[in-house]
């Protein structure tokens, strides 16, 4: 059965700190964080916006009447839920004004868990194949300020209608994938921030993608030649690039530019958002899909995704026809170039007002926010969301 990515689209929020300033203010030259790291904007959640509304506001842009009565499976892919407990999926599902006969869950595993989620929507499509699965990947990624991770924190969600005979991407076999207890990157139950060993998480992210393809290579009997494109799970945009340039050797000269090329194509959306953890993957997918003039349908895009942790896993899809006309590409416009730059001592004083996490009550000034599904606050301990 034909089975994949019926409908994509992503949310993030409406402010954030442009690099350059960023460098200046931390003493360092912008060239690191533009072209050392990759990054020229990086968005910046409100309090109003946690995984829950980014999800939500991702999921509303693309959802229409028909996928409403047909999807049966929610699954909110995060490594920055809201409660140890309750799914964010359950918040989403009502949100989105979904039906009540639904399975809806939360799934974790570091920036792994949305690939994690489309896998098992291909498996509930296969035994039902007149439903649709949502799956949604939701991340804010804070490391701290004056941080070495600093650089590379966003925020920001994409949501997915997983279905047979899909209208954009259908999903092939087969899948390599890798599981290894290391800690690379973690972020302990009592923390808001991330831990890190960068160097160390980037040769992870290395062996996890050398690995997975040398694998994929041998039971697919493809080669790199086969692929127009591959897109990178982008904790920052150059790390797909590190990955890309073991491999270029592979291929012809020709080959290798088209690669390079479709790369920086897939780079352009993450570039201006920042590192959305397990959306990162699926935004760079968008951005090739909705930035590249010259992709068509027939073409195979590989994907690489891992999850610090850590699971890795490269497979690979075949763009379908037309599928040019299921994208959003004016409305994904329109919200980056309406987005709002913040100075850096006003991104540290966002930063730092959090929702509170001593039992007391809150409420957010709705007003600043535009987006459509925001947090009103806390009340009695629980978060109070609001569908404007
Ligand atoms: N002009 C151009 N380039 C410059 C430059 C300049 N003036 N100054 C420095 N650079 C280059 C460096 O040469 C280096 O390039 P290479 O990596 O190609 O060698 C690059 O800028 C970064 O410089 P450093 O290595 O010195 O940077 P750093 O020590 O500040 O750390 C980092 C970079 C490790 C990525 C850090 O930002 C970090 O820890 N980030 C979070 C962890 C992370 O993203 N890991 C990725 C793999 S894990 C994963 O994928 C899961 C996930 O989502 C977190």
């Amino acid at each position: 059965m034909n089975i994949g990515i019926d409908k994509i689209g992503f949310y993030a929020p409406h402010l954030y700190v442009d690099m350059v300033e960023l460098a200046k203010v931390r003493g360092v030259d912008p060239n690191k964080y533009i072209i050392g790291i990759g990054q020229e904007k990086m968005a910046i959640a409100p309090p109003t916006q946690d995984s829950v509304t980014l999800a939500s506001n991702a999921a509303k842009s693309i959802l229409d009447e028909d996928d409403k009565k047909k999807i049966d499976l929610v699954i909110f892919a995060t490594e920055t839920g809201v409660d140890h407990s309750k799914s964010g999926a359950a918040y989403v599902h009502r949100l989105l004004g979904l039906k009540p006969s639904i399975r809806s869950i939360e799934l974790k595993q570091a920036c792994y868990a949305a690939t994690a989620g489309i896998q098992l929507a291909k498996g509930h499509i296969n035994l039902h194949p007149d439903k649709k699965a949502l799956v949604i990947a939701s991340d804010i990624a804070r490391y701290g300020l004056n941080t070495g991770g600093e650089a590379t924190q966003g925020a920001g969600s994409v949501a997915m209608v997983i279905s047979k005979d899909p209208n954009i991407l259908s999903l092939e076999e087969p899948n390599t994938y890798l599981s290894d207890d290391i800690m690379d990157f973690w972020r302990p139950s009592y923390s808001d921030t991330a831990m890190v060993d960068g160097k160390f998480s980037n040769e992870q992210y290395l062996r996890f993608f050398a690995e997975t393809w040398r694998e994929h290579k041998k039971t697919s009997n493809l080669s790199l030649e086969d692929y127009t494109a591959l897109c990178f799970h982008l904790p920052y945009t150059k790390m797909g690039l590190k990955a890309l340039r073991t491999i270029l050797d592979e291929v012809d000269d020709e080959t290798q530019e088209r690669l390079k090329e479709h790369y920086r194509t897939s780079t352009i959306y993450n570039r201006n958002i920042g590192n959305i953890y397990t959306g990162s993957l699926y935004l760079s997918l968008l951005s090739l899909l909705e930035k590249s003039e010259n992709m068509k349908a027939g073409d195979r895009i590989g994907l690489f995704s891992y999850g610090s942790g850590a699971v890795g896993e490269f497979f690979s899809g075949i763009l379908q026809e037309g599928y040019r006309q299921h994208l959003h590409i004016t409305s994904h416009k329109e919200l980056l170039d309406s987005r709002q730059a913040l100075s850096v001592r006003e991104y540290e004083d966002v930063f730092q007002e959090r929702v509170p996490t001593d039992g007391s009550s809150a409420s957010f000034d709705l007003e600043a926010d535009p987006a459509s599904i925001v947090l009103a606050g806390i009340d009695n301990h629980k978060r109070q969301y609001v569908a404007k």
